[in-house]
């Protein structure tokens, strides 16, 4: 989910990050709809629009789609087959509480919905 504002800078939220993306091995998640949402949607604003991610884990605060459609290294260069065999194969740990916090942020928050 994104939010473009005033057509000039767009919240990605964890869809795309600078040099990066969401992950989308959580319960719910898909590597192909992440995909076109971010080829078709995103990368066909204006190269100038701004991007702000939900977070950076460098510190950058932002950048644009220009940049992003040209540098990302998890989609420059790849189809929609070797995105998803890429998201597929990160190896990357389980947060802990992951199993409970998707659920729980579904339903904004109430644990009782899902007990
Ligand atoms: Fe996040």
């Amino acid at each position: 989910m994104a939010y473009l504002i005033n057509g000039e800078g767009i919240l990605t939220g964890d869809a795309l990050f600078i040099r990066g993306c969401g992950r989308t091995d959580f319960q719910g998640g898909d590597a192909g709809i992440l995909y076109d949402s971010v080829i078709q949607k995103l990368f066909r604003l204006p190269d100038e629009t701004l991007v702000y991610p939900g977070h950076d884990y460098q510190g950058h605060t932002v950048s644009t789609i220009g940049e992003e459609n040209r540098w990302n290294p998890r989609f420059r260069g790849r189809d929609r087959q070797e995105f998803i065999e890429l998201m597929n194969n990160l190896k990357l740990p389980n947060p802990k509480k992951m199993m409970e916090a998707v659920p729980a942020n579904e339903h904004c928050g109430k644990l009782t919905a899902i007990a």
